[in-house]
């Protein structure tokens, strides 16, 4: 039996999730969702076809929907969906469900992992302490050792959001939640300019635009540029990979940086070539 799981990863957390459920289940094979979208590689042929991401506002991330709209998946009969996370709830889970039904299929099993957030922007940023990611990479790992049974049994399941928040029955939270908020994540929000930029401490290694998965990043000599006209999967891989910190996030709105005074995070294990070899 065949499992094919897409993945995406912007610091190498849901890279973790993907490599992990790769060992726990035999013949599976790991596709990066940017390499599948650069070729336009959308027929999927196997038994079981799971994605693995990090939420982003709330949802899925910008490339992962961008996937769900154009995959064929008529070969397949069993689907799962698992979301690493930084600490919010996660609400993506119905746009997957309605991708699949389009195709006469439904989304069999859901999943949700807490994780290390990567997004010095939020409130709830922190510098992870060594024991507070070793806690997070057990729990991690108990979790995806249900997942795999659950996988591997073909169940249908769907886990409940452990933050203890459940909208379910005010209708109109739910509508912002999963209809409004998308919105705003994968269209308005990319055309909001949020400035990325490199500060003095740049020493124009490249290392941006190497782990950048939008290719939005080009060198110009020993700076980088963000170019205006490609859309940015805010994976923020520039931001966290940066040796020196140089990459900041400034608001036009608010007239500030996000980012100078903050830390920033990669995933332990997953080094500069593993996220750029999503590619
Ligand atoms: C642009 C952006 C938005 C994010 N939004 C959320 C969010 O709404 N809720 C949350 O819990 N975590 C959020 N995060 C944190 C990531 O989901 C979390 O750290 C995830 O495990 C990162 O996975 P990755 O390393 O595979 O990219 C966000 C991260 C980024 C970069």
């Amino acid at each position: 039996m065949k499992t094919i799981i897409y993945y995406f990863s912007g610091t190498g957390n849901s890279l973790f999730i993907a490599k992990a459920l790769k060992n726990l289940i035999p013949d599976t094979e790991l596709i990066p969702i940017v390499q599948a979208l650069r070729d336009k590689d959308y027929v999927i042929k196997a038994d079981n076809i799971g994605f693995v991401f990090p939420t982003h506002g709330l949802t899925l991330p910008i490339p992962v929907n961008q996937f769900l709209k154009n995959m064929e998946v008529s070969s397949a009969n069993y689907f799962f969906a698992v979301a690493s996370r930084g600490g919010t709830i996660f609400r993506g889970f119905p746009i997957i469900s309605s991708a699949l039904k389009k195709q006469g299929k439904k989304l069999n099993a859901s999943f949700i992992i807490s994780m290390a957030a990567n997004d010095p922007k939020l409130k709830f940023y922190h510098d992870p302490a060594k024991e507070e990611l070793e806690l997070l990479q057990k729990n991690a790992l108990m979790q995806l050792e249900q997942v795999q049974k659950v996988i591997s049994n073909r169940e249908d399941y769907h886990m409940s959001d452990k933050s203890g928040v459940t909208f379910t029955k005010n209708s109109l939270l739910n509508y912002v939640l999963e209809r409004i908020i998308p919105f705003m994540t994968h269209y308005i929000s990319p055309k909001v300019k949020k400035y990325f930029y490199a500060d003095s401490k740049c020493t124009g290694c490249g290392i941006c635009e190497k782990v950048c998965l939008s290719e939005k990043i080009r060198m110009d000599g020993d700076k980088p540029v963000w170019q205006k006209n490609t859309t940015c999967y805010l994976c923020y891989s520039c931001l966290n990979y940066c040796p020196v910190r140089a990459v900041q996030i400034h608001s036009k709105v608010w007239m500030k940086s996000y980012t100078t005074k903050r830390g920033r995070y990669p995933h332990p294990f997953a080094t500069v070539e593993d996220i750029a070899s999503q590619k």
